[in-house]
Parts: structure tokens; sequence; C-alpha cells
């Protein structure tokens, strides 16, 4: 159902050692989008999909997933974790990875039928990795290992998709590849949240934007999101540096507005 709230994160605050990196937090998404979750680094992001996630606890807030807590609807979210935050020296097969998809919690000893084996191959298959189907994941490249997370997580046929900067190592024809698949999921009503460093491309891969710096800048369409105003204070003095934000904004002639998204809050589409 297109537009109803995926997800729900409300006045969060998280800290490593006492030092908040989130500060109440609070936004919504509406199923349906392909999401760029942007800001600096540290400014929280992986942070943000690590608490979505139940994977550190909160300092206070929430959040909700199909207006449900995480437990209920685990299975309905496939995370791909930021490359480095992974041990990929773990034996295994490129196989065995995107298998893992398959099971469900409570149901780790059961064994994979025909329909999920078919599912693997094709997961396997969209991001270009199935002639690797019996390799070690060790003894792949930092693509190639990126594309096979990313086949796990369509493997595992989830409603909400996270992922933490999954076109990081991949090539440009990948990253295309990738994305297409991921504009293909949202077309199905699913909701894809995509961690994003790249400024440049960001306007014309996602439909909504989420930005950080510790603080929620802003949240909405994108089109209410990534103007100068919202992106000099997530970035800073380092936004110049980082892109050419004058150029973007001549690309991509994107209306200056104010920050007024307040009153398009869970409505995704004008
Ligand atoms: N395990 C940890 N222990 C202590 N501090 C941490 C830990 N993980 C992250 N931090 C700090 O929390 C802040 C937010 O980190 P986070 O990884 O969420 O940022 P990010 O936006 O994902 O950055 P990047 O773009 O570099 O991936 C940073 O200041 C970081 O140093
Ligand atoms: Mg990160």
């Amino acid at each position: 159902m297109k537009n109803q709230t995926a997800l729900e994160v409300h006045n969060l605050t998280a800290s490593y050692q006492r030092k908040p990196v989130l500060w109440e937090i609070d936004f919504k998404v509406p199923s349906g989008h392909l999401i760029g979750i942007l800001g600096p680094n540290g400014s929280g992001k992986t942070t943000l999909l690590r608490n979505i996630m139940n994977l550190m606890e909160a300092d206070s807030g929430y959040v909700k997933i199909f207006g449900k807590d995480l437990d209920e609807v685990r299975s309905r979210l496939s995370y791909v974790p930021q490359r480095e935050s992974v041990d990929w020296n773990f034996p295994a097969s490129v196989r065995e990875v995107v298998e893992m998809g398959r099971y469900r919690p409570g149901n780790l000893l059961r064994r994979l039928k025909s329909s999920d084996k078919q599912k693997v191959k094709a997961s396997l298959e969209k991001v270009g990795m199935l002639a690797y189907a019996d390799r070690q994941i060790s003894e792949l490249s930092g693509g190639q290992q990126q594309r096979v997370f990313i086949a796990r997580s369509l493997a595992q046929e989830a409603d909400i998709y996270l992922m933490d900067e999954p076109f990081v190592g991949v090539d440009a024809a990948t990253e295309e590849a990738i994305l297409s698949i991921l504009s293909g999921l949202r077309d199905e009503g699913k909701t894809v949240l995509i961690v994003h460093h790249d400024l440049q491309s960001a306007y014309q891969y996602f439909d909504w934007m989420i930005l950080l710096n510790t603080r929620l800048i802003a949240a909405g369409p994108k089109e209410a999101v990534f103007n100068s105003t919202h992106l000099r204070e997530a970035y800073g003095g380092k936004l110049n540096l980082l892109s050419k934000l004058g150029e973007i904004i001549a690309r991509e002639q994107f209306p200056l507005r104010e920050p007024d998204f307040k009153e398009k809050e869970g409505s995704g589409d004008e």
C-alpha cells in the first residue's frame, strides 16, 4: 500500500559513551519511496540505521515499523551494513551468503525449498554475480562482495530495505544496475532507504531525502529538502570542498524554498 507510514522515528536520541550522536530525530517515511539518507561523515547516518534495526539502545525515543516494534516485523526489513563493518573473512560461499536471506528468525534449521533456491539464483543474477556462486566470499573484490550483500538483501523479499552506502566500491555500470533494481522495488511499493554520500547524484537518484547532522536538518520530498539552506546547515563550510553546490543547483534547477516541509509531512506525492 503506497503512502502508509512505513517507518516512524520519534524523538530519537542515541549516544556512544554518553556523547549524543543523534539528537531528537523525528520523522515519518511513507511507503513506496526511494529515500536518500544524506549528511557529512560522522553525522549519524549509520547510527540511525543501527537504531532502526535495534542494534543499539537509544537514550530516548522510539522507532516503529508499520506501526509496530521491530521484533514483530523483523522479517519485513532487510539491512545491508556499511562495508567496513562486515567481516569478509568468514568462511562461506557466495551462494551460502545469499541463502542466508531466505532464512527466517525461528526457522533457521528448515531446509531451503527449490523456490528459495530459485530466488537466490535470481538475486545473484540481478547483481551480475551468478557466475561466482561457488566462490568463497573472502576471495572476491570489494565491489563484488558488496554486490553479493545486495543480492542477499534482494533474496529476503522485504518490504523495507535499509542499505548503508551500497554504492561504495562498485563500478559505475554496477551502480546504475543496482539503482535500477532499487527503483523497481520502489515501483512495487517497497520502501528503500539508502545512505549515500555523493551529493552530485543524490538529487537524480532519490525521490525523498533525510538530511542529518546529529540533528535532523530536513526530511521529506527531495524538492523540499535539497536546497542550499538545508545543505549549508548540514555540511557547513565543508560544502564547497565536497561538491560544487552551485553547479548542482544550476543543473537540477530545483526550486529554492524556505524550510517549510512540516506542512507536507507524511505525504510524498504531490
Ligand atoms: N562504536 C562507536 N563508538 C564510539 N563512537 C562511535 C561509534 N560508532 C560511531 N561513533 C561516533 O558516532 C558519530 C556518528 O557515527 P556514524 O557512524 O553514525 O556516522 P556516519 O554518518 O555513518 O558517518 P560515515 O559517513 O563516515 O559513515 C561519529 O562521531 C562517530 O565517531
Ligand atoms: Mg556510516
